[in-house]
């Protein structure tokens, strides 16, 4: 019944550290067309779809959107032809996360400082500079195919500038009048910055990484009251949260472990090519319900709940609130049915969220909608709660 120290935040503050993280500056998705994936993520999901970088501004190796909500920036990436890396990338894995990249003082001191603590390069720094500013970006490989990269920013081109609208870096553009943009304006989905990244990785490797991201970047276990319930027969998964000095963002790192029904974990991996990547982003909002029948409205498709779980859920939920002195669910527990939601309680207070359904064809990256009240863990209360409840469905069905 713990939570992580943030024993690294004082320098981060002083920025003397150079892999202290200011923000998650952008998270690069590879898409077999981004015009496209543009239009859903906005349509779907309630984006500002907000520059580009393409042919019409002399890219021409691949077209880049710049999508964003709160403080989440999405760039949505397609390669132009069969020679960029990205097309080989798609062909074996699908759309999916290609880097998760976080905001620097110093791109290149932090790719050093990560090199020089055991991680591999992915590419040297570059720096992309005109009149109005500099930004440089430097990466390394983290599980399978994904990437963090290193960005530092100066002039026009800071982040506080970024996320007034500025030109996110040389080279792209506004996109100019998009319907969709206004509409998204008058009917906000409430998604307001990344809360965590889960990566799947092979069978005996989770270990591996949660080492990596101690010793490379600096990150701590973060250990939440439900470290004994990580593994149990319903799961079919083990997992381990790793998280910033400053606790910015957390990175759990599944692994498939043998249960009664194949892991989902070794279901993404099947269709990954094998290779470990990025399984779900979770987006935080501060209103569960607002956002979820938002997203719902706009046809949205999550996991469906059965109804047997909320013959359980209120007393496990309050049972727990109770018990460490915190007042009750305080959203219309109906309108939480109604609308699918799961809940779960901690030491510390509540959350509330839901899971889409796969983004694209292959069952690989999903969203989750999460709200915390209080409790920083990540819904493991459910894991067994939801198998419960659908063998309890299979047991009505005569299929157990
Ligand atoms: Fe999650």
């Amino acid at each position: 019944m713990t939570t992580a120290t943030p024993q690294t935040a004082n320098r981060a503050a002083t920025g003397t550290d150079p892999l202290a993280l200011i923000d998650v500056d952008h998270v690069r998705f590879y898409v077999g067309n981004a015009k496209q994936s543009a239009f859903f993520y906005a349509s779907a999901f309630g984006f500002q779809v907000e520059q580009i970088r393409d042919l019409t501004t002399g890219s021409r190796e691949s077209a880049q959107y710049l999508l964003t909500q709160g403080n989440i920036r999405f760039l949505l990436e397609t390669p132009l032809s069969k020679n960029h890396p990205a097309a080989t990338e798609l062909a074996k894995f699908g759309d999916g996360i290609k880097d998760i990249a976080f905001n620097v003082f110093d791109a290149e001191a932090a790719w050093k400082a990560a090199v020089k603590n055991g991680g591999e390069s992915a590419y040297e720094p570059v720096t992309a500079s005109d009149a109005h500013g500099t930004v440089t970006t430097a990466g390394i490989k983290t599980y399978g195919r994904t990437v963090h990269t290193f960005v530092s920013r100066t002039g026009e081109y800071a982040l506080p500038k970024i996320k007034q609208g500025a030109t996110f870096m040389p080279g792209f553009r506004s996109i100019g009048p998009f319907a969709l943009n206004e509409y998204n304006k008058q009917h906000p989905c409430g998604l307001k910055f990344v809360d965590h990244a889960v990566g799947n990785v092979e069978e005996g490797k989770m270990n591996t990484w949660v080492d990596w991201y101690e010793h490379v970047l600096g990150f701590q276990m973060f250990k939440h009251f439900d470290d004994n319930d990580i593994s149990t027969e319903f799961s079919a998964l083990m997992s381990k949260v790793m998280a910033s000095g400053n606790q910015l963002i957390k990175f759990p790192i599944n692994e498939p472990a043998a249960g009664k029904k194949k892991s989902q974990i070794l279901e993404y991996l099947e269709w990954h090519d094998m290779t470990p990547g990025v399984q779900h982003l979770a987006l935080r909002t501060d209103d569960e319900i607002a956002s979820v029948a938002e997203l719902r409205r706009r046809g949205v498709d999550f996991l469906n709940i059965p109804e047997s779980y909320y013959q359980g859920v209120w007393t496990r939920v309050e049972a727990m609130l109770k018990q460490h002195g915190h007042a009750g669910v305080k959203e219309d527990h109906a309108r939480v049915r109604d609308l699918g939601i799961l809940v779960d309680a901690d030491d510390e207070g509540y959350l509330l969220q839901l899971f889409s359904t796969p983004l694209q064809d292959r069952p690989t990256l999903f969203f989750e909608i999460i709200c915390r009240r209080g409790s920083q863990s990540f819904g493991k209360g459910n894991f067994k709660a939801l198998f419960e409840s659908l063998e309890l469905e299979q047991e009505r069905r005569g299929n157990l």
